[in-house]
């Protein structure tokens, strides 16, 4: 039976000022669909450098995205792209880009004490009306909410990589969080298009609880030699529909970020089995060969 809470809305969307803080790989594809979907949207950085480089990120991604949407039409794409990029701007102020925010999307370093830090603040600087996400793939959401007051505006909203790409959005519940914010969230959600899913605050929440530990056993199997890692992802593309293969798909989201997930769970659950950080995964990257992004993981890319 389904409960209440885990039903879909027909709420209105009624969120048009956001804030996104972090503009790394995540962070900048979120700013993206939420411009691209006509929202004002404001993406902090650390320092101007970075935001440039986000900035450009964004560019190259809007304009892939227009090349699929207006194939035909070279003039339409181009509008697409200036439009969607003139509602995105750049501040290294997050008190002051959440003024006027309706809804704050955090995707900074996957790390709970600078999570609180930016979160105070921002709970002393936002309006009361300010809802509060984090897009964090591993950390609990609850654990990152116990720093303000807000606790019934606070939510996961969970993106995947590619951003721009991949239809799905988790929306994560905490105990405190209202059914109007829920509403709030999920209305948001298929506003930008995406398909949205509602979970409790549990690790990993639906996707990485089941994607983290089948990498990881993927990864075992290969450090046992009971296949290449070429067959491995051939094995599960073909045999199993997946559209990358185990070993491919954790170089490239990095071996850095599924170690420190299956590290911060293990250190949580020393007795669940599945979630035992993997040796090969800790030298690669101890060699800095984190995947796709340093040129090297399992492959080597160029
Ligand atoms: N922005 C915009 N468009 C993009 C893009 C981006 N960043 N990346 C890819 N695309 C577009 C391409 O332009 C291409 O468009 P066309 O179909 O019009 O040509 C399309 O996406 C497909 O891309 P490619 O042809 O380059 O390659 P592909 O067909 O192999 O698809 C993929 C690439 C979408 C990444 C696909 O391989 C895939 O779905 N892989 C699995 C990804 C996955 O599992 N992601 C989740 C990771 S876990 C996570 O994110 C959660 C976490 O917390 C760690
Ligand atoms: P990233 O390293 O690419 O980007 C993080 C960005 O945050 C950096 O550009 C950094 O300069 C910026 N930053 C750090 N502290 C900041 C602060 N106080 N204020 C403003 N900006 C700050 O990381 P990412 O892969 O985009 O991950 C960001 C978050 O999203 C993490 O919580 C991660 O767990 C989560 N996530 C990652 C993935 C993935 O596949 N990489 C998928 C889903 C969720």
């Amino acid at each position: 039976v389904l409960r209440r809470s885990f039903s879909t809305t027909s709420s209105r969307n009624v969120i048009k000022n956001v804030t996104v803080i972090g503009g790394g790989l995540m962070g900048s594809g979120i700013a993206q669909v939420a411009a691209q979907s006509g929202n004002n949207v404001t993406l902090v950085e650390v320092n101007a450098d970075i935001l440039k480089k986000a900035e450009a990120s964004i560019a190259t991604n809007l304009g892939r995205v227009a090349k699929k949407l207006y194939k035909e039409d070279p003039n339409a794409a181009k509008k697409f792209v200036e439009e969607a990029s003139s509602r995105i701007k750049g501040s290294t102020d997050p008190s002051e880009a959440v003024k006027d925010s309706d809804l704050v999307i955090e995707a900074i370093v996957e790390n709970i004490g600078i999570k609180h830090k930016l979160f105070k603040s921002l709970d002393e600087a936002a309006p009361p009306k300010t809802l509060f996400a984090s897009n964090t793939s591993s950390l609990s959401i609850g654990e990152i909410a116990s720093v303000v007051k807000r606790k019934d505006k606070f939510g996961g909203l969970h993106f995947f990589n590619p951003v721009p790409v991949m239809k799905l959005l988790e929306i994560v519940r905490i105990p405190e969080q209202s059914e109007e914010t829920y509403q709030a969230f999920v209305a948001w959600g298929k506003s930008i298009g995406k398909t949205c899913v509602t979970c409790k605050d549990t690790p990993g929440f639906i996707v990485n609880r089941l994607l983290v530990p089948y990498i990881a056993e993927a990864v075992r199997m290969l450090e046992r030699g009971d296949a290449s890692p070429r067959d491995i992802d051939t094995a599960m593309k073909l045999g199993a529909g997946y559209p990358m293969g185990p070993i491919e798909l954790a170089d490239y989201v990095g071996h850095d970020t599924t170690l420190s997930i299956l590290q911060g769970w293990h250190d949580k659950y020393p007795d669940n089995p599945l979630f035992v950080p993997c040796d090969s995964q800790r030298q690669l990257v101890q060699e800095k060969k984190l995947g796709v992004k340093t040129g090297e993981g399992y492959y080597k890319y160029n």
